[in-house]
């Protein structure tokens, strides 16, 4: 699955963040939708530039816990340079979270309290779909990348998304911002199937399958 949150004229980013664009109903669907899975799947830029802190809120952890899964799902992401930033954000120091961090570097991450651990790829091997294997071979099924637009990309020309909740916001960025999908043209196009439309307030909130 993936979850994106864009402009009406398709930009991801307000000001650098995607926060600018989203809702109270945004961050709802945001937290349902990580309840619901095994993994978030965050690219290393977007940890940093969303600061990520927390995934849920406790009520939904509890519902997790209610249902015998773990209180969280586990935040992975993929940072073949090994982005030393990512030591720096809260989620990546917070005692007893599990964190994975697909690398292809032979380095270490500046010291941090979460339980990270380092996945080692061979140079020029570590691929999303060898993530998402590697994920499933861990018991971990539903993946939900939250982006950003150059790991969705990426994961959608490997034919990895079967799912793409995209809330639209009523605003218009203008300018050459990213787009929620940054990656060489698809050929074929990737063709969507509309399984859903909701609104709140002034947002959209579309839900597409990927076409077979
Ligand atoms: N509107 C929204 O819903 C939304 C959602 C998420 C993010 N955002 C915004 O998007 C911006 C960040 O997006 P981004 O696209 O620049 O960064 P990103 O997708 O979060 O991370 C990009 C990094 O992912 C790593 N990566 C690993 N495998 C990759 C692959 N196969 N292809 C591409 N990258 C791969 C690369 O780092 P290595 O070189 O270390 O591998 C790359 O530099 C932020 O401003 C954030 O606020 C918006």
């Amino acid at each position: 699955m993936g979850v994106m949150v864009a402009s009406a004229d398709g930009h991801a980013v307000v000001d650098g963040q995607a926060g600018g664009l989203s809702s109270p109903a945004d961050r709802t669907l945001y937290r349902s939708l990580r309840t619901a899975s095994d993994c978030c799947l965050v690219g290393p830029t977007t940890l940093v530039a969303e600061s990520y802190s927390t995934l849920l809120d406790p009520h939904q952890r509890e519902r997790r816990e209610s249902l015998g899964l773990a209180s969280e799902p586990l935040l992975a992401t993929i940072s073949r340079r090994l982005d030393p930033d990512l030591a720096g954000l809260e989620i990546f120091n917070t005692p007893g979270r599990p964190v994975l961090v697909y690398t292809e570097s032979g380095g270490e991450l500046p010291a941090c309290t979460s339980d990270v651990e380092l996945v080692r790829f061979a140079a020029g091997s570590l691929t999303p779909r060898a993530c998402v294997e590697d994920l499933g071979s861990r018991g971990l099924a539903t993946v939900l990348c939250e982006g950003g637009p150059s790991l969705l990309g990426a994961m959608f020309a490997a034919g990895l998304v079967d799912d793409l909740f995209l809330t639209v916001a009523p605003l218009l960025t203008g300018g050459d911002g990213i787009g929620i999908v940054e990656s060489a043209l698809f050929d074929p196009a990737v063709a969507l199937e509309l399984r859903s439309v909701g609104r709140a307030g002034g947002h959209l909130f579309l839900h597409y399958a990927t076409k077979a």
